[in-house]
């Protein structure tokens, strides 16, 4: 039997996840938490002990003893968790791909103290490792992340002037919580997948490539010395990430269907658009330059969404917003997490404070 502590219970990951466990006799939840949404309903029906609504999640998993962490809040908040999960060597199920990006250097080296597994629950990312599994890294060449390119591919700059809320949430392949959805449309969530696969791959960003891929068939691609290249193909579907990483490495049975090549399948790849969509090339280099600036990146980027969705800014003053953050702070070398801690919430002041000097 394998516990679980389900962060972010609540959330799209979150109820996706309540399913595949539900399905899975040796799977077991022992705790939930959410950000403000009451959890005493839910945790009665699945019969969890443990739950906590907002504050300081290490707190409940200090309560809660799971083997498998499952970090599907979202945002920054995720961090401590994510902290916590990898510093005691529990096993942690990634999702939250904000903590990640923002601590990449401090989450590993915490991993590597501890020793647990960092199993990643992005689609991409459990592509990736999918494809590596069994390679030695010096067999690997490169990795391809796909994007859909979401409901404003091909649009050029100007077309997306007054692109709207509604609009930018109506994701053609995925069905998302609203802020991965909105990175979705201006490709900041690419931007941050690069970074994460920086991380979770340990190769440099000259060798981490996106393409647009506008079914999500194909959910990336490994490129080996010898020429060859894995890829790893699915109908786009959160449950079987979250299964693979809750399953690992056992792979159990899902209620998807599989792949139908007898109805035909067309698989399409072009180059992203990077003026239309600069976020992905603003996270690059964010990546590149390392230190704080992928917090920086990060925290500009959850700033301006927020206040997107708000209908405060414009779709593309997410991306002028950003840059213009990253353009402002120092971007230090973050030797612990109070100095990454500090270097978020100057981003986050930054941000807030030209948003309120813009006519
Ligand atoms: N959805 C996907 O298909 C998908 C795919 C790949 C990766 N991800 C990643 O998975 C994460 C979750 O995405 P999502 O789409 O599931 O988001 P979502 O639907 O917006 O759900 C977010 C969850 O986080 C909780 N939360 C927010 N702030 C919190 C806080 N301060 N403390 C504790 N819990 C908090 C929310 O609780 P309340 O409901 O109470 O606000 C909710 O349960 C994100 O990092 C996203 O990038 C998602």
């Amino acid at each position: 039997m394998k516990r679980i502590a389900l962060l972010g219970a609540t959330g799209s990951i979150g109820r996706q996840a309540i399913e595949i466990v539900e399905a899975h006799p040796e799977l077991e939840l022992c705790a939930l938490a959410s950000g403000s949404q009451p959890l005493d309903e839910l945790a009665a029906r699945l019969g969890v002990r443990h739950t906590q609504v907002g504050g300081d999640l290490t707190e409940l998993l200090e309560r809660c003893e799971p083997d498998v962490v499952l970090n599907a809040v979202v945002g920054f908040a995720g961090l401590p968790a994510t902290m916590w999960t990898l510093e005691r060597g529990i096993d942690l199920a990634l999702a939250n791909k904000e903590s990640l990006v923002a601590a990449g250097d401090l989450a590993l080296a915490a991993q590597a103290r501890g020793g647990g597994r960092l199993l990643p629950v992005d689609s991409e990312h459990s592509a990736v490792f999918q494809c590596l599994e069994g390679h030695p890294a010096e067999q690997v060449h490169s990795i391809v992340l796909t994007a859909s390119g979401g409901p404003f591919r091909g649009r050029t700059r100007t077309e997306l002037v007054e692109v709207t809320r509604e609009e930018a949430l109506a994701h053609p392949t995925w069905s998302m919580g609203p802020k991965i959805t909105v990175d979705s449309a201006t490709l900041a969530n690419k931007g941050l997948e690069v970074i994460e696969a920086h991380y979770l791959f340990g190769l440099p960003y000259s060798r981490i490539e996106v393409t647009v891929h506008p079914t999500s068939i194909v959910h990336s691609l490994v490129r080996f010395r010898d020429g060859a290249t894995l890829a790893h193909l699915g109908y786009p579907d959160m449950r079987v990430p979250i299964s693979y990483a809750l399953t690992y490495p056992e792979r159990a049975a899902t209620p998807l269907p599989p792949l139908d090549f007898a109805a035909g399948l067309t698989l399409e790849f072009s180059a992203p658009d990077l003026d239309a969509f600069p976020m992905l090339a603003l996270a690059r280099a964010a990546g590149e330059r390392g230190g704080t600036l992928p917090a920086a990146f990060n925290a500009a980027n959850e700033v301006a969404v927020a206040a997107f969705l708000a209908g405060r800014l414009p779709f593309l003053g997410i991306a002028a917003l950003t840059e213009q953050v990253l353009a402002a702070v120092p971007g230090t070398p973050a030797r612990d997490l109070d100095e990454l801690v500090a270097a978020d919430a100057e981003a986050r002041r930054t941000a807030t404070l030209l948003m309120a000097l813009q006519p």
